[in-house]
Parts: structure tokens; sequence; C-alpha cells
């Protein structure tokens, strides 16, 4: 889960490299280093913290045409500047490496007896020394030849003193484009990364090697044969990746999810369904048959899917499971017929999600759909039938556009399992009705931004918050604690609100704030019931009442009215609040609300 990036040219690539790292800082940001082959010199900088710290240390007269960099997300060894990247082997080869090597261990007992100085606790630095152990002139022989005796996950990059205009760079279950420029080319975890200089992209499959070096490239499959890939032109432009007037990614991607939602459903919907093409021409035969759907995903995708359930069940009356991909992928499961496999991830590079698909017997399953936002992706090139949630780049760790757009990628999968079965076509045409609705209505809840960022002050001295939520938004309410702990450090909980008295509430009391969203629906007297436990017990209600559904609140009571009366499309519109909330309570703290502690945008190892 770090971010690598690599570059061969005629100019000095140091500023590149930089600008590379810092657009990967979504994937870790505890240290980061770079190496440069500047004529017969290989140097190195590194730094603890933000790739800035990094760029602070290095001079205007430290160049290099030759270079790797890396930004790191700790997994073997503390975030310190000795087990930053990039690591060095007798100071003639530099590495830098995404992912984990499991049997390092194994190989670096072996390389210490050889004589190899180990000075960090990484499993990354073994890697360095076995090329090294390997090299006679050849840097692509000497990483073939190590790799195939590495087990784990790895993204590497690696160049060699001895030859300083190639660069080798290779892939296993950690993600690694190759671009390419006009006399130069480069190597990084994503696109992103070197969008300032190129829009000419192969994306490395599974096992492959390449070697660059200023006019040209080979790529080599696992098997050590030449192999040709696609060359691919991105659309995605430098630009679509800052922060604008905003102060916060975070902030800005708040802000444009009426936007992302309008084109989630651009070109999808009709008047009263949803466009056959969406999920492709073998879709209807796959929907027709599903009897059952099983969902995996983590975190923020996770609560998507987890939204999606109550809808399946409620709308199609097929039977739902929903899981998170690091238990999915390691329990044996039972796999009823015709069930559909469904991926959810923003990224589609979260390396649960990816394994759980990898590892799935796709015999036992009618067919399996992912919904992602990044097309370049691992999930997005390995999966059958897909749906792009089109939010656009999302950079803030903290999830948001891309949740809403998940769910309403979701309303497009229901609707289209539901066209091929039959689902009366009445309630097909009242949920794209809503969908139509609700970019307009996004916006106007956006207009709350002031009053929660004033009721947001509340929250700033506080160590525990509660959320609850019954039914669908009893996941919103998982997500809105989500966001709160994420990134404010606020001890956040979500409960299903009529599961309070089963224990939680004991935790009530003059200092618990306690945040409920609150539908016009079914439920809305139980959750009143729920409420008014709070109550009793001293416990400070926040609640966010659609429209309908206000309750005859006291004094104390803070109660946000939202001005939206939807049935299917609720829970996406209940979110938008929260994260405002969970926004301002973290900016009034003073926390990296953007890249806050411990965290990385994109979990590529397990
Ligand atoms: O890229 P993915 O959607 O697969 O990522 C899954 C989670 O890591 C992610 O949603 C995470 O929980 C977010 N930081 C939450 O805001």
């Amino acid at each position: 889960m770090c971010g690598i990036v690599g570059a061969v040219a005629q100019r000095d690539v140091s500023a590149i490299l930089i600008e590379g790292l810092r657009r990967l800082e979504y994937r870790g940001y505890d240290s980061a280093g770079i190496a440069l082959i500047d004529r017969n010199k290989l140097e190195r900088f590194r730094a603890l913290g933000k790739v800035q710290a990094l760029a602070d240390k290095i001079s205007p007269e430290q160049a290099g045409s030759t270079g790797i960099a890396h930004t790191r997300w700790a997994t073997h060894g503390a975030p310190s500047e000795v087990n930053a990247h990039p690591h060095f082997s007798r100071d003639r080869i530099a590495l830098v490496h995404n992912g984990i090597i499991e049997n390092y261990k194994e190989i670096r007992e072996k390389l210490f007896a050889d004589g190899y100085e180990f000075e960090s606790e990484t499993d990354t630095e073994t890697v360095a020394h076995l090329i090294e152990s390997y090299f006679e002139g050849d840097l692509y022989s000497a990483v073939h030849k190590a790799v195939g005796q590495l087990e784990g996950t790895f993204g590497l990059a690696v160049i060699v003193l001895d030859d300083p205009d190639t660069l080798v760079a290779c892939r296993k279950g950690s993600p690694l484009v190759v671009g390419l420029g006009i006399q130069e080319n480069f190597v990084a975890s994503d696109v992103s990364a070197l969008l300032p200089v190129t829009n000419r992209f192969i994306y490395l499959e599974e096992g492959d090697l390449v070697v660059i070096n200023q006019k040209d490239y080979q790529i080599y499959g696992a098997n050590g044969e030449p192999k040709e890939l696609e060359v691919n032109i991105t659309e995605m432009s430098a630009d679509s990746i800052s922060k604008g007037s905003y102060r916060h990614y975070m902030q800005k991607e708040i802000h444009e999810q009426a936007n992302a939602v309008a084109e989630c459903l651009e070109g999808r919907i009709s008047e009263n369904g949803v466009l056959d093409s969406v999920f492709g021409p073998d879709s209807d035969r796959i929907f027709k048959q599903v009897k059952q759907i099983q969902i995996v995903a983590c975190g923020t995708s996770y609560h998507a899917g987890f939204v999606a359930k109550y809808w399946i069940e409620e709308i199609l009356g097929l039977p739902c499971q929903i899981e998170v991909a690091s238990e999915f992928r390691y329990r044996k499961s039972v796999v009823p017929q015709d069930t559909l496999f469904v991926t959810l991830s923003q990224s589609g590079e979260t390396a649960d999600t990816l394994a759980a698909l990898r590892n799935l017997p796709l015999e036992d399953y009618c067919g399996s759909v992912s919904i992602c936002n990044v097309p370049e992706s691992s999930l997005v090139r390995e999966s059958s039938l897909v749906l792009m949630t089109r939010a656009g780049p999302e950079i803030g760790v903290a999830s948001t556009k891309a949740f809403t757009t998940q769910l309403v990628s979701m309303l497009l999968l229901i609707v289209s399992i539901g066209k091929a079965r039959g689902l009366d076509e009445s309630v097909i045409a009242d949920i794209v009705h809503e969908l139509r609705e609700l970019p307009g209505q996004i916006s106007e809840l956006l207009k709350l931004d002031q009053q929660i960022e004033a009721v947001a002050e509340d929250f700033v001295d506080k160590h525990h918050a509660l959320f609850l939520g019954r039914g669908v938004h009893y996941p919103i309410a998982m997500e809105g604690a989500l966001k709160l702990k994420e990134i404010s450090y606020i001890h956040a909980e979500a409960y299903p609100a009529g599961e309070l008295k089963h224990g939680p509430l004991a935790l009530v009391d003059t200092e618990m704030p306690v945040v409920v969203v609150t539908p016009n629906d079914d439920l809305l007297e139980k959750l009143h019931s729920n409420m008014q436990e709070v109550k009793a017990r001293g416990g400070k209600l926040y609640v966010f009442a659609h429209q309908g559904a206000k309750l005859a609140e006291t004094e104390d009571d803070v109660v946000i009215q939202m001005n939206c009366e939807t049935r299917w499309t609720t829970p996406i519109l209940s979110t938008i609040p929260l994260q405002l909330l969970s926004y301002y309570v973290a900016v009034q703290r003073g926390t990296d609300v953007d890249q806050p502690r411990n965290l990385a945008k994109s979990v590529t190892v397990e």
C-alpha cells in the first residue's frame, strides 16, 4: 500500500518523481524517498513524513536522468528514515517496493550468511540484496531470477549504477503501469502519478516484467518470454486532481456529489427505466438467472453493499448476503445455485476485495459484477460485468462521492436485474424518477453546510459518539460513524437503534452525543422510542430529520431539517449531512482531514 514511480529520460527526472509521489500520496504518507543516478553517482534522499518533507531536502542542484521514488505506508518496520525506500544493496542497486514479501525472513537469513548487511527492518531490503546477489551485468536477468524466489505481493522498480539508463520493474498482486513519453519512459503505481508527463499507458499483467530506457521498453511475461500489451490513451487530465478553491479534497469531493451522481446516471437511464446496454450484452442472460446475490467489499464500499442488501431483498425479493472481503476470502462459504457475485470498490485495487474475486470458484456462480470508480484498476480489468461509478478522482482518504455513486450504481444494478426478471414496471419507474431528482436534492442538502459547521462545534471536545439507525439507515449510521472516527479520531460506534437497550445504552450520559437520521418511514415511531431511551439517560440527540419526520423535540435536541421526502434514495440523501458533520468536526479539531493518521486511500496489502 505504497506508491512507486520511476523514470528514465534525457532531462532531470527529480521534479517529475516528486510530483508523481505527491499524486500517489493517497497510497501512504508516513515516509518518502528518491534515488537518482546522475552520470556515475547513485544518490538517495529520504524523509520521515509526507512528500513535502522529502521535497524540502532536495536542492535544485540534485538531479538525475534515471530515478525511482516511493511514498510509504509502513508494514514491516516502523515509519522511520532508515526504513524508508529506496533500499540500496552494496551502493549500486536501488529498489522501491509496494506490497509484502512473505518469505523475506528465510531469504534474509541466507543473504546475511553470505555477507550482506541489513540496515532496515523491512522485507524490501531483502529483495534489493537478492537482486544484487544475482547481478552479473544484466539487471533484467537479476530481477527475473530474484522475483522467481519471492512469495507475496509486489510492484517493484529497480535501477543499478552499472547500467544507468535502464530501469526494470515488475508486478505480482500490486498494480503497476508503464507510461510512454517522447524519448522518456516511466513506471508508476497508477496513471495519476504520470498525468503531467504522458497520457499513454500500458497496464502490466500479473507476473510481467518490463525493462525501460529513454527510447524504448520491452515487456516480458512471468515465463520470461517477450510479450506485447496494448497502449491505452487515458482521458484523465492532470488538472482533474486539484483542490480548486476548496480547503480540502474531502470538502471538494463532498460538494462534487450532485455532479458525480448526474455523471453516474448520464446515458444510463431512460424516461422510466435503465438502458439495456448499462451492464453489457451478456448481462440480460445472467440477470434472468439470478436467484441470490453475494456482495463483498471493504470499509465504506462494504457499507454501500450493506445498504444494497436492504434494497435487493425489498425490491427484488431475492436473498442477499453481504460480507467484508477480508473474511469472505478465507472462509469456506456455501454458494446456492444461481448466485450473482458483486464486488464494490472505489479504487479497484483493495487487496482483500481483489483476492475475494480472484479466488472465487466462478463456476459456482452465475456471474460476477464489479462496481468501481477507477477505469484503469485491476478490479475492472479482471471482472466480467462492470459498472463504473464515474465519481471522478477521489483523493481524500475518507470516501464520500465514491460512496454515494456506489449507491446509485447499486440501484442501477437492482433495476437492471429487476427488468430482466419482470419486476413491476411502476416500481422501476419510481426508482428511476427518484434517481433523476437526486442531483438537485443533493445540491439543496449541501446548503446545510454552515448550519452543520456550527453544530460540529459541540463535538470538538468529545471523546465518543454514537450513531443510530434502523433498517436501511443502520448501514448509513455505520458509514457516519466510520467517517467521524477516521478523520476526527473521535471514537464513534454505530448501532441498530433497537440494539441500544441490549448494552450500548450503558454508555449514554451527558458527554455522549447521539446522532440519528430519521427518515419518514415505517420505522419512525420505533426510532422515536429509541431516541426517548437516550434522552431519559441525559444523552444529547443530533437529529437529521427528513421531511415529514419531524419529532416532538425538546430544547435540548439539535434538529437539522432535511427538505427532501423520498422512498428509495433516502439513504443516499441521509449521507450528505453526516459527511459534512465529520468534515467540520475534523477541521475544528485540527486533524489532517485528507490524509488522516495511519491510513491510506488505497489498501493494496491485506
Ligand atoms: O477502494 P475501496 O473502496 O475498495 O476501499 C475500501 C476501503 O478501504 C475504504 O472505503 C475506506 O474504508 C475509506 N477510507 C473509508 O472512508
